[in-house]
Order: C-alpha cells, then structure tokens, then sequence
C-alpha cells in the first residue's frame, strides 16, 4: 500500500538526512523502524506525508504517485502521532479529537470549533477505543503523559486513516504507559486495518509488537526483515 523509491532529503544545512530509502509496507502490516538519534527517522515520516519535500525519489500510496495534487487526499488518508503529543492544552479532550477531521483549507472552521453533532459523535467513539471516555471534557493539560498519548491516537484515528505514522509514540512515556500505547497501536492495526508505520528507539518494543523491523542508520536502511528473524548482529550494526 505503500512503496518509497530512491528517497532522498537533503537540508539546506548541508546535512544529507535520507541518502535513496527503498521500502514497501503492505495493507494491514505494523513495521517498526529502529535507528539512532539523527538516523532519518523523522525525516523519513515527514517525506510521506508531505511535511518535508523531498529532493529525490518517489512515494507511491494505493500505487498512486504523491504529488501536489494527490498530496491532500494522502493527507486524509494518513494520521499521524508524535512524541510529544502535540494536543492543544487550553482545549477539552474532545476538542483535540475534533481538531483530526480538520485539514489546513478548513483552519477557519477551526477557530469556532464547529462541529456537527455526527462529528462529535465520532469523536467519542474514537475516544471509546482508546478507553477514555470519561475524560472527554476535562482539558488536555489535566492528563498524564499516557493518556495524552491515547487522546494523540483518538486524534488521529477519527478520520479513519488507512495509514498510521507514528513518530517515537511513547518516547516520553514510563515503560508500564509505553505497553499500554504500544498495545492499543496493535489493537488499532488488527481491528480496523489500519497499517502502522512507528519509529521507535526501543528494540525490545520493537520486536514485541511489530510484523517487521527496518533498521536505519545515517539516512540509509541497513536491514528489513519480519520480526522472527532479527539477530544481534542486525541491532549491533545500527547501534554500534
Ligand atoms: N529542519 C531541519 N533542518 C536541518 N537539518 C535537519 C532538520 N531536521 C532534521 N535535520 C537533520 O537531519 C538528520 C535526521 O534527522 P531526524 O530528525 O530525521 O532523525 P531521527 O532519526 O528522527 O532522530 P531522533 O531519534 O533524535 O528523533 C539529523 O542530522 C538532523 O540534524
Ligand atoms: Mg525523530
């Protein structure tokens, strides 16, 4: 469903960020890339979903090419989560949930946080899979770090993206709140389908929860292989 060729990212610093990435992910697979701090990771993620240009190369999604005019619709079909949650704290929960169905034409909407009542609705039941209900209407910031992630999952499963782009979801978290996140992610993979892509920082998360492992290092993929057959020497080489 997915298939990067020859990707290449360059930064105007100089720095040479993805140096021709090749990946395919299929429909329905959870691929996990494990590379150190400054590997590409983010850069990678970015590329995707056309938060980064990219200098060269080709992304195709559904075997369509990502181009300026097929980017929108790549963006409705993509969520994306982020380490840091990136919730807006004055706002209720819901609110931030609400704030997944927008995209950058329907910003002004987005001031009056106007929303049907079948919008709100889905809102809910997305909050009901990350089993926070009952949090709906306190304030973002009166959440732990856990359940700020769960509402960052509500948010970006409201649209019903074929794809989830996680960025180091639970490098913020406890090691108990990181399994809980990392569960619901599988949840969400397997119950609707929903293919994930999550770039991660721990091997042992990384082997528990994913089909498939990608291993990145200075902007060039060093291994990809499914879970059952990652060895030492795989992890050794990106964190040498
Ligand atoms: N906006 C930017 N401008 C210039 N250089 C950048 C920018 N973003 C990333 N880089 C550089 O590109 C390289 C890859 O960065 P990236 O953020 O993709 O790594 P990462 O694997 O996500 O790292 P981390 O695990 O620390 O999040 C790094 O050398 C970084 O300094
Ligand atoms: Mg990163």
């Amino acid at each position: 469903m997915l298939e990067i060729k020859s990707l290449r990212k360059n930064f105007k610093s100089g720095t040479e960020a993805l140096k021709g990435v090749d990946l395919k992910i299929n429909k329905g697979e959870f691929v996990s890339i494990l590379g150190p701090s400054g590997s590409g990771k983010t850069t990678l993620l970015r590329s995707i979903n056309g938060l980064e240009n990219i200098d060269n190369g080709e992304i195709f999604l559904d075997n369509k090419k990502i181009d300026r005019i097929y980017l929108p619709e790549v963006q409705k079909k993509t969520g994306m989560i982020f380490q840091e949650f990136n919730l807006v704290n004055n706002l209720s929960t819901i609110n931030n949930v609400l704030t997944g169905l927008l995209n950058s034409s329907s910003k002004f909407l987005s001031m009056f946080y106007l929303f049907t009542r079948e919008q709100k609705l889905e809102a809910l039941q997305s909050l009901e899979t990350v089993d926070l209900l009952d949090k709906a209407y306190s304030r973002a910031d009166e959440l732990s770090g856990g359940q700020r992630q769960r509402v960052g999952i509500a948010r970006a499963i409201i649209k019903k993206p074929l794809l989830l782009l996680a960025d180091e979801p639970v490098a913020s978290l406890d090691p108990k709140a990181s399994n809980l996140i990392m569960s619901l992610l599988k949840k969400i993979n397997k119950e609707f389908n929903i293919t994930i892509l999550c770039n991660l920082h721990q091997i042992e998360l990384a082997t528990q929860y994913s089909d498939r492992i990608v291993g990145l290092l200075d902007g060039a993929i060093t291994f990809d292989e499914s879970t059952q057959n990652i060895n030492k020497a795989n992890i050794n080489e990106i964190y040498k």
